[in-house]
């Protein structure tokens, strides 16, 4: 069974808490059989733990960025998009992973429109953690929601405010994307399942 260590997904630079990291893994390895997605991969941070458990599991993670967009400020330093995309694939090889993970450079929409043509395997977990505001964002929930199956689990990031202290640089939650899922929430009638420090989870029912 490949081992999640802290000290490797703390040494990736990205925004996830370690209570994140572990809740994704966790729920990853008790997910019905089948794929999982991540929309919004950057360095890959939680990216690794999902591929981690897609390799102990025989199945796929599909790693969906564009990795196009302007540098990101993270924790202080400003980060060019393709310095974050070679980290991800250096760790993916170093880790020995690169079998395990499809990786699609386009947007999450693009994506989803592709997957069932191409992909006949089952979704059975999806993590959104794109920070597309508003109207986009909420496509992804609609669109990702749709291709799961039935007992599978989508985790949506920088929905909750963190505890005093923690997250003043990652500024959550991100509004557009707070306000996008509570009115997916309305309007599918989709109840939470549960949450990490940072993410609401929803299970599909059987
Ligand atoms: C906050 S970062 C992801 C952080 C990463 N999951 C972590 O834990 O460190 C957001 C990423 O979403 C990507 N992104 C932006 N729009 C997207 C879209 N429409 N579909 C998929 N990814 C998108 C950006 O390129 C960026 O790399």
């Amino acid at each position: 069974m490949p081992l999640l260590e802290k000290s490797v997904h703390e040494a990736i630079p990205g925004w996830a808490y370690w209570e994140e990291i572990q809740a994704l893994y966790e729920y990853a390895m008790k997910a019905p059989d089948g794929n999982f997605a991540e929309l919004g991969v950057w360095a890959g941070r939680t990216a690794i733990p999902l591929a981690l458990a897609a390799q102990d599991r025989n199945s796929k993670l599909f790693a969906i960025d564009p990795w196009e967009s302007e540098n990101v400020t993270h924790r202080h330093v400003s980060w060019q998009m393709n310095v974050a995309h070679e980290i991800f694939l250096t760790n993916l090889k170093t880790l020995d992973l690169e079998r395990y993970v499809y990786i699609i450079t386009r947007p999450g929409l693009h994506a989803a429109a592709e997957y069932p043509l191409v992909h006949l395997q089952p979704l059975s977990l999806v993590h959104i953690d794109a920070v597309d505001a508003g109207w986009e964002h909420f496509a992804l929930l609609t669109v990702w929601w749709n291709l799961l199956i039935p007992g599978g689990y989508m985790f949506v990031h920088d929905v909750k405010k963190l505890p005093e202290g923690m997250g003043h640089e990652s500024g959550r939650p991100d509004m557009g994307v707070l306000r996008a899922t509570e009115r997916w929430e309305l309007l599918s009638g989709v109840k939470r399942h549960g949450e990490t420090l940072g993410h609401w989870i929803y299970r599909k029912e059987k």
